[in-house]
């Protein structure tokens, strides 16, 4: 019987990521179970940095963007030693399950965990909405509000210069971040690495968009994509004179991730975190959670981990002809 349950945050941070700790937790003591956190994702797992979690100690979070565990990037366990020391650690701890709250990666550590014989839920989460299973994942929401708070000054500036902006937002080997911040954000072209375009099929499109009489081009660029703002930048800086426009590069980067989580990522981290603890008590496992047409979807992790997640055709489709 799960007596004791752990939870975890891992890999890049979130908006959602608090929201799901409180909702796992409370929900744990509401089963009678004991709630423990894990400091700093799996390094803390490697090291055995466990802190006792109950229902006062995960108030006052819901709001707040990033993670009251803190979280890493953990090299050692990528190795069997790290990952046999963490199975050690929960052992010993009497520790039966264990939410891991994080992204891709985070989730390819799920599956090495579950692989060992340890009862793993994974809750989707990471700004870049790259894990099948789940329509959206937590935090990418609000990612995509802030780079539409930033994109609306930068228009405003762009318009007043008649200047070209090239805007970068996260999103590693996702565009959807950049898809749904372009289209949301009337973007006048959008590079992603889905559907890359070159350097000289984007000038046709700023100098489209100018001749069609637009005071600005807005590009927003994926960082993934192989042209990427600087390699555009360069490109256009190259060829200036031919080009005749003037450039500003801004990139978003880690802004994207501190957004105190909207009303969607709140709402659906405290879904799945409950739900995660639910799961376990049922006595399912190596499952990643995530929301797929509004409700709760359960994937098994090996289904889930290290397979790209196509772009829905309609939004490129939709992004290409709204930019005219
Ligand atoms: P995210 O979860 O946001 O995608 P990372 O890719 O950095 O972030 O992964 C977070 C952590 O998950 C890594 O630092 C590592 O400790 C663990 N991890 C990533 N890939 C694997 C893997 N193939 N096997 C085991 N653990 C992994
Ligand atoms: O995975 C989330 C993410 O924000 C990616 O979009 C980005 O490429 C990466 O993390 C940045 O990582 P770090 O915070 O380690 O610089």
């Amino acid at each position: 019987m799960m007596r004791r349950v752990a939870l975890l945050t891992s890999g890049g941070d979130a908006p959602g990521m608090n929201a799901a700790i409180r909702a796992a937790v409370r929900t744990g003591i509401a089963r009678e179970l004991e709630m423990f956190g894990v400091r700093h994702g799996y390094s803390g797992l490697i090291a055995g940095d466990f802190v006792r979690l109950g229902a006062r100690e995960v108030g006052g979070i819901i709001d707040r963007g990033g993670t009251m565990l803190g979280t890493s990037r953990c090299p050692a366990f990528l190795d069997a030693a790290g990952q046999q020391t963490a199975v050690r650690q929960l052992a010993e701890q009497e520790i039966s399950g264990l939410v891991v709250i994080g992204g891709n990666g985070s989730q390819h550590g799920s599956l090495a965990l579950s692989a060992r014989g340890v009862a793993v839920v994974g809750v989707a989460s990471t700004i870049d909405n790259d894990l099948v299973g789940s329509d959206v994942t937590l935090g990418a929401t609000t990612a995509i509000d802030v780079a539409l708070e930033s994109i609306g000054r930068l228009r405003v500036t762009a318009s007043a210069h008649g200047r070209v902006f090239l805007v970068e937002v996260m999103g590693r080997a996702c565009g959807y971040l950049a898809l749904m911040a372009g289209i949301a954000g009337g973007a006048e072209a959008i590079v992603i690495p889905e559907a890359e375009q070159s350097p000289e099929e984007i000038a046709v499109a700023i100098q489209d968009a100018y001749r069609r009489g637009k005071s600005h081009a807005i590009v927003i660029v994926a960082e993934g994509a192989r042209h990427n703002a600087d390699a555009l930048a360069r490109h256009f800086t190259e060829h200036a004179e031919r080009l005749n426009f003037e450039l500003r590069v801004t990139k978003l980067g880690h802004v994207q991730r501190g957004g105190s989580p909207c009303a969607f990522d709140r709402l659906s981290a405290t879904l799945l975190g409950a739900t995660a603890v639910e799961r376990l008590c049922a006595g399912e496992h190596g499952i990643l959670l995530g929301l797929a047409g509004g409700r709760v979807t359960a994937t098994t992790l090996r289904e889930a981990v290290g397979v790209s997640k196509p772009l829905e055709p309609q939004w490129l489709h939709l992004a290409h002809v709204l930019s005219r």
